[in-house]
């Protein structure tokens, strides 16, 4: 079963297995073939959902029985209509029939209702109701559901024949909607800190994309694309690149990884322009920054750290203690303001950055979720 999946703009996670259908259905098939001895039931489909259902039931009915399809729906996307829309009618008489009704799902029962209701007009000597899945707390109505695979929730579920928007029907399990809330973290942590290690945790975890700016900046320089050359033109002066700029690239990017469930920010904002020019490009895209964690560690323990780091790597802004001082103040200077602007929207935390990896990764997940 694949971990999650995307349908049109709606995640979903697995929730009953092609395995466990099987075994719900086996039931259901004894049930029926039970009652029905010597009656000659004619199972009635109702289109489209029940397809696949309807297919594995009736493989497992070891009784005579005939086989008839209506055609109905009430559902738009994830909520139902109220309204029951179209049926195609029988092609043959119910009357004096035993009736089984086969649906995919029960919901609020509307569509079933209606069914039962036109049904029995034309007089059968009885109707039950199969379905594979029941929302019992969604129902609304009186009829009696007769056989069940499962009871489930209220949550909107697709595959074996559900859809959402008519994709999905042809998944072999069920799956249910995610809370499709996208988690975009802004990291922050001074030089020393791990931010780099707890990044890629962080990514691995919550299935995250990892934007670091300093990254993107290579790439387009080495692949000499137009935002590339752009930024170079400016770096050649001796200029730092403009925000404009740097939120261009992060846009594409953006725009590149749309189906992403989320991102983390490593290297932007810096400053409060960034911050706000970030906070419009998101809303543009109907997305927003969920939290802000600055990762917390003693200065003193951040130099020992980084020195340690210099003598082993070779790096030369490692190696001096006074350059190391002086990117702590600048980390300093230009966070302050940057927590408190993410604070007043309620979205900052911090984490302490001590302790094993594994400690300070669960913390800063706690952190965001
Ligand atoms: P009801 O009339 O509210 O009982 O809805 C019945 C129909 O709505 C079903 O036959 C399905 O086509 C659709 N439906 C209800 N719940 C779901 C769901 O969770 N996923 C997909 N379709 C659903
Ligand atoms: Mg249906």
């Amino acid at each position: 079963m694949k971990k999650q999946i995307k349908i049109h703009d709606k995640f979903f996670e697995p929730f009953i297995s092609n395995q466990e259908i099987e075994r719900a259905i086996a039931k259901v098939a004894i049930d029926i073939n039970k009652q029905y001895q010597n009656k000659k039931p004619l199972f009635i489909g109702i289109l489209n959902g029940s397809f696949l259902f309807f297919a594995d039931l009736l493989k497992k009915i070891d009784i005579e029985c005939e086989v008839a399809f209506l055609r109905v729906s009430s559902y738009q996307g994830t909520q139902t209509t109220g309204e029951v829309k179209k049926i195609l009618g029988l092609d043959k008489s119910i009357e004096n029939r035993d009736i089984i009704i086969v649906e995919d799902i029960v919901d609020t029962g509307i569509t079933l209702d209606r069914i039962f209701n036109d049904l029995q007009k034309e007089n059968p000597n009885s109707i039950k109701i199969s379905t594979l899945l029941f929302k019992p707390k969604a129902y609304t109505k009186k009829i009696p559901v007769d056989f069940v695979g499962f009871e489930v929730g209220n949550e909107f579920l697709v595959g074996y024949g559900l859809d959402y928007n008519e994709l999905g029907r042809n998944l072999n399990d069920i799956y249910i909607i995610s809370e499709n809330k996208m988690i975009n973290l802004v990291l922050f942590g001074p030089p020393g800190a791990g931010k780099g290690t707890q990044s890629e945790l962080i990514k691995k975890r919550f299935d995250l994309v990892h934007l670091s700016t300093g990254d993107m900046f290579r790439y387009h320089l080495k692949n000499e694309t137009e935002l590339g050359k752009l930024a170079k033109s400016y770096m050649d002066g001796g200029n730092l690149v403009p925000d404009e700029v740097v939120i261009n690239m992060i846009d594409s990017r953006l725009d590149y990884e749309k189906g992403a469930k989320g991102f983390i920010f490593d290297g932007f904002p810096r400053t409060l322009d960034q911050a706000k020019a970030l906070d419009e490009l998101l809303e543009k895209k109907g997305w927003e920054i969920s939290n802000m964690v600055s990762l917390e560690v003693d200065q003193e323990e951040l130099v020992k750290r980084l020195l340690l780091r210099g003598k082993e790597s070779g790096r030369k802004d490692d190696q001096d203690e006074s350059v190391i001082r002086n990117r702590m103040n600048v980390y300093e200077t230009q966070t302050a303001p940057l927590k408190n602007y993410y604070a007043n929207q309620g979205k900052h935390k911090s984490v302490e950055g001590t302790g094993s990896i594994e400690e300070i990764s669960e913390k800063i997940a706690v952190a965001i979720s």
